[in-house]
């Protein structure tokens, strides 16, 4: 058995707002094991950064966790305090931020950045020790060392990604969680940032959580995933089965809305509609308005977890998926939003 790095139980975390509370991440579960890369993928706003933010302790002052458990090797990291937290971050856990490559300071080189980020958090390390460390966090994004010494205004946004990744790794951390690693960047530069995060995992233990919109970064680079939708939890399973089987209509559409390298004829469609205000999202499934399986029960009620084999899904109606919705579910017809049935 391997060994769980992170339990998030039940984790509410809330924005105060002027209109009230947003309940950005609400009642969501998953577990990360040891040298395991897991993918937490949904549509923009769901609460995939909000969840990153939470687990490494960098809520913004308005954001807190209302309720739940965010375990990192069984210790609750929401009743630390914050010295202790502060130790943690980046040392255990670090963070490769949404919109990284303007994350680095330009008046200093890269390399006296990393070595800054060493030296706070072991204070022990010499000049040779931290510059060695750089070289090998290079090497290991596919950065030439010799670069180190310039300053981020004379690399591409691809090689500050690049430099950022090396910044996150250089403490060896147990867990790295990044957000959208890829997305700023141009197809070619995506690609390659792609490979170098498969390639990393084979030499680092580290365990790893990808935050992304994208269905297909998920499916290059993650064992596992966790399918977001409006702040909650729609399904999660082994890689192979959320995207080759999925049992909920929302995963169903999103898999449907990226382009499948195999088949190259497909029509592309987005699922038409918006997720719901989370200031006071609905009671029932939240995915209620957009899917085209959706009851008055659906409306009303909250689904509850099922099973099938190791995947976990909330969806009243998982068990027509595979007679009923997967049959139909290619068709453009299937997620035309029918007016009279209820939509705006
Ligand atoms: N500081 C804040 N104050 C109030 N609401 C916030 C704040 N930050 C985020 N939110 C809201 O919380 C919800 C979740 O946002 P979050 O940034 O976590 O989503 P996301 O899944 O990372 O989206 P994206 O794919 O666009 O990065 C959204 O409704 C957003 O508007
Ligand atoms: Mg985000």
């Amino acid at each position: 058995m391997s060994e769980t790095v992170l339990d998030v139980e039940n984790l509410e975390v809330y924005y105060e707002t002027e209109d009230g509370p947003v309940q950005a991440v609400d009642d969501v579960s998953f577990e990360v094991e040891e040298g395991e890369t897991l993918g937490i993928v949904g549509e923009s706003g769901c609460g995939k950064t909000t969840l990153a933010k939470a687990i490494i302790g960098i809520l913004p002052h308005n954001g807190y966790v209302n309720d739940g458990a965010i375990r990192f090797r069984g210790e609750d990291l929401t009743e630390m305090d914050e010295r202790r937290r502060r130790r943690h971050k980046w040392e255990e856990i670090s963070m490769i931020p949404q919109s990284a490559m303007n994350g680095l300071d330009p008046v200093y080189t890269i390399r006296e950045q990393i070595t800054e980020t060493i030296q706070v958090h072991r204070p022990g390390t010499d000049r040779l020790e931290s510059d060695r460390i750089v070289d090998e966090m290079f090497e290991l994004v596919g950065l030439d060392p010799d670069r180190a010494d310039e300053y981020p205004h004379q690399f591409s946004g691809g090689m500050r990604q690049r430099a950022m990744i090396a910044m996150a790794l250089a403490l060896d951390p147990a867990l790295i969680l990044a957000d959208e690693p890829t997305t700023a960047l141009d197809v070619i530069m995506q690609d390659q940032i792609l490979q170098r995060i498969e390639g990393m995992q084979d030499e680092l233990e580290s365990s790893m959580l990808v935050i992304t919109h994208d269905v297909s970064v998920v499916a290059e680079t993650c064992d596992r995933v966790v399918v977001m939708y409006a702040g909650q939890v729609a399904e999660e399973g082994p890689v192979d089965e959320i995207f080759g089987n999925p049992y909920h209509p929302y995963t169903i559409g999103l898999k449907r809305a990226f382009p499948d390298i195999r088949k190259s004829d497909q029509d592309l469609m987005s699922i038409a509609g918006h997720p719901p205000t989370l200031v006071d999202p609905p009671s029932g499934c939240r995915f209620a308005e957009r899917c085209p399986m959706a009851t008055a029960e659906c409306e009303r009620e909250y689904p509850a977890e099922r099973r099938f084999g190791e995947l976990r899904t909330y969806c009243h109606h998982a068990d027509r998926i595979d007679e009923e919705f997967r049959p139909v579910a290619d068709r453009a017809r299937t997620w035309e939003r029918t007016e009279a049935a209820g939509g705006d």
